[in-house]
């Protein structure tokens, strides 16, 4: 791990690997741990895999806006040295941050992988539900997200239930929830609440665009990624059977070869066989 000093925070990050450079940005309200299933992804790309403010190891300043969150990842790759455009992937919260990395500073982006996320902004209920719930973890602590969260995360069915990994999944789901600063959690709850519809922004997104999404995600459910669909210019679509919203951790496999897939694409299209699969 290493730290990158930015104007107003220190971030920490997991930069290993050389080549095409691949951002993976983590949900709410999680860390950098929950895509280390991705490490193998090291072997063939440049992998940059930090905590963003406020979570993880970099704790000490809370986030203010998921715009603020998309500065952040382009300071990162300022203080990284990163100045080819890199691959920006984000799972839910970290979605919406490379949404507006995308339409922020376009010109840093070479393509993107939104996973188990959505283009539209929250609708009156869900914001005041995330009041509601901010107000609760003020009062509680982060017991009461782990309890409203937990249960909606992973795939139910029978098939997702014999996945072997399932109980460490939830355990380590469970460590990283109750591990996030309090603090963090509600301006974090604020910050989604606030984040603006996207659908229109993205229509302008030409980059190469990956969606995925488990079969069965009940916070982001599938149908949020077919509408994605019909936005970008360049989209391609994953559903993946036995998953929930935490896709890449609950088949890492799947996951893992499907980016490496979408990212040989994206480099044979640039006419750069040599970036990916070396
Ligand atoms: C996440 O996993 O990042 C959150 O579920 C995002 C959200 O609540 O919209």
């Amino acid at each position: 791990m290493q730290h990158v000093q930015l104007p107003d925070t220190r971030l920490a990050v997991h930069a290993r690997g050389s080549g095409m450079p691949l951002v993976l940005l983590h949900g709410f309200p999680f860390d950098h741990s929950m895509w280390r299933g991705q490490d193998p992804l090291a072997d063939e790309v440049r992998l940059i895999v930090p905590d963003q403010r406020g979570f993880g190891a970099s704790a000490g300043t809370t986030p203010e806006s998921i715009a603020q969150l998309a500065d952040d990842v382009v300071a990162l790759l300022d203080g990284l040295h990163v100045t080819e455009p890199a691959v920006v992937c984000g799972l839910s919260m970290g979605g919406y941050v490379a949404e507006h990395v995308a339409v922020r500073h376009p010109a840093r982006v070479r393509a993107l992988v939104l996973v188990d996320t959505k283009l539209e902004a929250d609708t009156p209920e869900a914001r005041a539900a995330r009041a509601k719930l901010a107000a609760t973890v003020a009062r509680v602590g982060q017991e009461a997200l782990a309890e409203a969260m937990i249960p909606n995360l992973l795939a139910r069915s029978d098939a997702a239930r014999a996945n072997p990994a399932r109980t460490t999944l939830e355990a380590e789901l469970d460590r990283m929830i109750r591990s996030a600063p309090v603090a963090t959690i509600t301006a974090a709850l604020a910050a989604l609440a606030a984040r603006p519809d996207m659908v229109e922004p993205m229509r302008a997104v030409a980059v190469p665009v990956l969606l995925v999404v488990g079969a069965e995600d009940s916070i982001t459910p599938p149908d949020c990624m077919e509408r994605a669909e019909r936005v970008f210019q360049q989209p391609r679509l994953l559903v993946m059977p036995a998953c929930g919203h935490m896709a890449p951790l609950e088949d890492p496999a799947t996951f893992n070869a499907a980016v490496l897939a979408f990212l040989r694409e994206v480099a044979a299209h640039a006419g750069d066989r040599t970036v990916v699969g070396r």
